[in-house]
């Protein structure tokens, strides 16, 4: 933790910067110029504003879970309601998120844990597979089964909310610090994977929160005091600049699918989009989340995103975390000042009704009422004793009572990294018989990192195998199989011999080892994670994409003795190969990303057999790092103002900017081999007959005002004599009667509400609705059945074998030349046949109209395409898209 500690001293100091912007936010929210028209992002380009905040309508399947929210929000007083959305700052409870309770009710204080892969900060948890490495899994019955389990793990520990999946980033660059975390920079891949994740972790009782919302595409300069420790004091986070069709197309393409399966919550992003911090843009979170994408859930702030209480809360922010300013100020934005925003008519009363609404219906969407137990652990020490309340050294006492919550999920992180594994190259030599006389391990990533699997803080080295990345979105691991052991494992079994080095460096003794072997395999990485840690000089982001730790050096050493050398890369994306790739003594490439803890024994499953690898690149493998044509901005362009990150590229990422720049990649997005072999005929399209597309009309219903909350006599609002007040614990309460006083804010009250509060802000009438928006997801006749593709896959090869048949899409115009559009994962027998089955919606063939701001099926002809891979399409059909 000491990391994060350090971090809260070091922006301390801009704080007051920070708090001088606080009410400002409505600058930021400026009239837009170009933010809605091609092409492209504009430098300094601004976001247009949106009020009022949408309040939720219980629409989609939320109608049972809003009844019970809205009746529970009617007993809760104005504090009450407050606390429930407001953190109690940074280390007050037991988890790294907590918001206050509302005993009166008899509501506990919900307990917030991260992270994407599992329990972070805890013990006795499992350590899953990250997301972009069951990314290449194209399963979705590991993505669900990942995700239930995941969600059991948490219910068991007492958490409520898990601060996971991710899907931003999506990917944009292949050097992105945390791109690891989701699934794919493929939009609808990372889409179908998140819903399914989501789907899983609720069905099992606990809130999916699907971030970081939106286009935190780089770790560099996504918090500004956080630049300080690499040396930049800039005044602003990062500005992440995008056009209106890009932003649809793309970056919010996943979470239009996660709020369709019914996200519980949504966590904004530390940096800007468009010049406004992700935090309080009231274009996206109220305009483009609550409106078109009709979300349900509540937003919660990343930790320490949020900039402003009176603004965030009209631009649509439904939770502050952790709730203080900043960490262990003992301030806060919201606490106190929103009940003194709602007193003071500055926030309407009903948008703290649609805050508290929102928080409790995903609490009763996913059977918090039936599933909740007590939280047994501590985020902030894994002693058995300790303090509860940690910020204030307060309540010594039983924190952890280290209970199990594995469960068997050992055996479905051993087969599902196994699954995602991809054979990239194979001349033959695979699967390994056992019966190798002489069977040599390389490198550091085969064995285990001498300060065992957890000595790194965080994850935040790489050292040993990589099974993890770094940053917040780790887990401990419980043990970790290493590839040497379950390889040695294996040999030792059928009485071979095998030797293991790990040091790569020792070139004379690899040498010397290399050469006696009748089979070498090769471990390499390449590392990345979150940006409050550096390794090697990577902040967060990559800042090459070779391998680390001489891997490069060791796979030709090894080659230059060995005809049999088997590489096997754990990395967070893409690693440039060099000229290994096409050396004829590596005779098999596997690429197993991040696998979790049973890392060694998954790799051991699919070099020796016992898993027929089906996995398929995720992301493009290109040969030089110009090839993806975007790049993290490692440093700020605009002075000491907020760097600007030029979305330029538009939809062009991954494949798509190599497919339209004719760039052929090393290995290509789709890609991957089987010990078996498939063909492709007989592609069929059925058309379905859906009637036109059509706009949602008419207008909401006004914002219901609710709750118990009649007595706003200051008197009864300070601060409870028979209550203890914690140190830098943050509070609904006020100091004393004098409003001005209770706040200590300089400006209380002086500001010129025209000049602060947006337009139509407090409006709580009936409003019109978003022509393409109307349930959770968007417009209902955005998902209609348009097409079932149909195509044969036979197994032509001699063992039974999964196959991911793969369909893309040419929309035409100025699209990309192909985006996916469906897949799925077959298991064929040899010498037998399966049918592929995809549905096409109308999403899946319209383009965003930025004029008409709805999706539109364009009249540019449109294919169909079907094969393994995005650059391997054998069957195609044109579309006939006349409605
Ligand atoms: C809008 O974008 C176009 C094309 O990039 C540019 O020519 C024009 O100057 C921009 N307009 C404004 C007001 O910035
Ligand atoms: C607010 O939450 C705190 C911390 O859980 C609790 O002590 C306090 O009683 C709550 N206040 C109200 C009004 O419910
Ligand atoms: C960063 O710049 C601000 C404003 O100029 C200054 O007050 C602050 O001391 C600087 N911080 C560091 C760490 O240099
Ligand atoms: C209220 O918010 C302001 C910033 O807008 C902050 O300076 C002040 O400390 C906050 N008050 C409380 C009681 O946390
Ligand atoms: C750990 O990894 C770093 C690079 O990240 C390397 O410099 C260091 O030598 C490694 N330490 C050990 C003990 O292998
Ligand atoms: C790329 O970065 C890694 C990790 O910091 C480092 O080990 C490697 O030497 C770098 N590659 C080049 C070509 O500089
Ligand atoms: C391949 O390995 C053999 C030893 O088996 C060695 O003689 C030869 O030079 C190697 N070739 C390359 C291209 O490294
Ligand atoms: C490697 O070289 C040996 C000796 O020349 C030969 O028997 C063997 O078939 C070669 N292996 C491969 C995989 O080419
Ligand atoms: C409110 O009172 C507490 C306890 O006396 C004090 O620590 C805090 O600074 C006060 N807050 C403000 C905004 O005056
Ligand atoms: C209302 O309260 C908020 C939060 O303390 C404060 O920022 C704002 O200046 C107040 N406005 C008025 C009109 O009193």
């Amino acid at each position: 933790m000491w990391l994060t500690q350090a971090l809260a001293t070091c922006v301390a100091v801009a704080a007051r910067v920070q708090l001088a912007a606080a009410q400002a936010s409505s600058s930021a929210d400026a009239a837009s110029t170009n933010s809605s028209g091609r092409p492209g992002a504009e430098f300094g380009q601004t976001s247009p504003p949106f009020y009022p905040s949408p309040w939720m309508d219980g629409s989609g399947t939320w109608g049972e879970a809003y009844e019970k929210a809205q009746d529970f929000v009617s007993q809760m007083t104005l504090l009450e309601k407050v606390n429930l959305t407001t953190g109690v700052g940074w280390m007050s409870e037991g988890c790294v998120g907590n918001v206050g309770s509302v005993p009166r009710l008899g509501l506990h204080s919900l307990c917030l844990e991260d992270g994407p892969l599992g329990i972070r900060s805890t013990d006795y948890n499992s350590a899953f597979p990250a997301g972009g490495t069951v990314g290449a899994s194209w399963d979705r019955g590991v993505w669900y089964e990942r995700g239930y389990q995941m969600g059991m793990e948490f219910r068991g520990k007492g958490i409520d909310i898990q601060l996971g999946p991710a899907i931003g980033p999506l990917g944009r660059m292949p050097e992105g610090g945390r791109n690891w975390e989701g699934f794919s920079p493929d939009p609808y891949l990372s889409g179908v994977a998140v819903a399914q994740t989501v789907k899983g972790i609720q069905d099992a009782g606990v809130i999916a929160t699907t971030k970081h919302y939106i286009m935190n595409e780089q770790e560099h300069f996504r918090q500004a005091p956080e630049a300080v420790d690499y040396g930049y004091n800039i005044s602003e986070s990062l500005s992440s600049n995008i056009d209106d069709t890009t932003l649809h197309e793309t970056y919010l393409w996943p979470f239009a699918d996660a709020v369709r399966a019914g996200t519980g919550a949504i966590m904004c992003s530390y940096n800007q989009i468009n010049n406004s911090y992700g935090c309080q843009n009231s274009h996206l979170m109220n305009y483009i989340l609550k409106g078109e994408l009709g979300f349900q859930g509540f937003v919660m702030s990343d930790w320490q995103a949020q900039h402003s209480g009176v603004g965030s809360a009209l631009a649509g922010l439904d939770m502050s975390m952790p709730g203080d300013t900043l960490f262990n100020t003992g301030n806060t934005f919201w606490g106190t000042n929103l009940t003194l925003s709602v007193l003071n008519g500055t926030v309407p009363e009903w948008r703290l009704d649609d805050m508290a609404t929102r928080i409790m219906a995903a609490y009763y969407f996913v059977g918090r009422d039936r599933t909740s137990i007590p939280a047994n652990f501590n985020a902030w020490t894994l002693d058995t004793m300790g303090f509860e309340h940690p910020a204030a050294e307060a309540d010594y006492g039983l924190v952890n009572q280290h209970v199990d919550v594995r469960a068997n999920h050992a055996r479905t992180i051993r087969e599902h990294a196994a699954r995602s594994t991809v054979l990239m190259k194979n001349s033959g030599v695979l699967p390994l018989s056992g019966e190798e006389k002489f069977t040599a391990v390389f490198g550091d990533n085969a064995g285990a990192n001498p300060k065992g699997p957890n000595g790194c803080d965080d994850r935040g080295c790489d050292n040993g195998t990589l099974a993890m990345a770094w940053g917040s979105g780790t887990a401990n691991f419980p043990y970790l199989v290493t590839p040497l052991t379950a390889i040695q494992n294996e040999v030792l079994g059928n009485g071979g011999i095998i030797q293991g080095m790990t040091d790569n460096f020792a070139y004379d003794e690899m040498t010397a080892l290399a050469s006696q072997s009748s089979v070498s395999i090769v471990f390499v990485s390449a590392d990345s994670g979150e940006g409050f840690i550096s390794v090697d000089g990577n902040e967060g982001d990559r800042k090459n994409l070779t391998l680390w730790q001489g891997g490069e050096e060791m796979i030709d050493t090894v080659t230059s003795q060995c005809n049999n050398t088997i590489v096997v890369i754990q990395s967070t994306g893409p690693v440039l190969l060099g000229s290994f790739n096409d050396n004829p003594n590596v005779t098999a490439l596997l690429w197993m990303g991040l696998a979790g803890e049973q890392a060694g024994n998954s790799i051991a499953d699919v070099l020796y057999g016992r898993v027929n690898p089906g996995g398929k690149l995720p992301f493009t493998f290109g040969a030089e790092r110009s090839d993806w044509g975007t790049n993290v901005l490692y440093e700020p362009n605009n002075g000491l103002g907020a760097p600007q990150q030029q979305f330029t590229e538009g939809n062009f990422i991954d494949y798509r900017a190599f497919d339209r720049a004719g760039i052929d990649p090393t290995y290509e997005f789709g890609f991957g081999l089987s010990y078996t072999t498939f063909e492709y005929s007989d592609l069929t399209v059925t058309k379905h007959d859906v009637g036109p597309y059509a706009p949602t009309t008419g207008e909401t219903a006004p914002a219901p005002v609710l709750g118990n909350d009649s007595d706003t006599d200051p008197a009864d609002l300070v601060f409870p004599d028979d209550i203890r007040r914690l140190p830098l614990y943050i509070y609904p309460y006020l100091n004393s009667t004098d409003l001005e006083a209770s706040s200590g804010e300089e400006e209380y009250g002086t500001a010129d509400e025209d000049a602060y509060i947006p337009p139509g802000a407090r409006d709580g009438g009936a409003q019109p609705r978003i022509p393409a928006g109307g349930a959770p997801g968007g417009n209902p006749l955005l998902y209609d059945v348009m097409f079932t593709v149909r195509a044969t896959v036979s197994n032509t090869g001699p063992r039974v074998g999964e196959e991911v048949p793969q369909l893309y899409v040419s929309l035409g115009g100025d699209a990309p030349p192909r985006v996916l559009r469906g897949f799925d994962r077959l298991s064929i027998q040899p010498g037998r046949s399966a049918t592929f089955v995809a549905d096409l919606t109308r999403r899946d063939v319209s383009n965003w109209d930025t004029v008409s701001q709805n999706w539109v099926i364009t009249d540019a002809p449109k294919t169909v395409f079907v094969g393994p891979s995005s650059r391997d399409l054998p069957l195609s059909q044109e579309l006939d898209v006349s409605v």
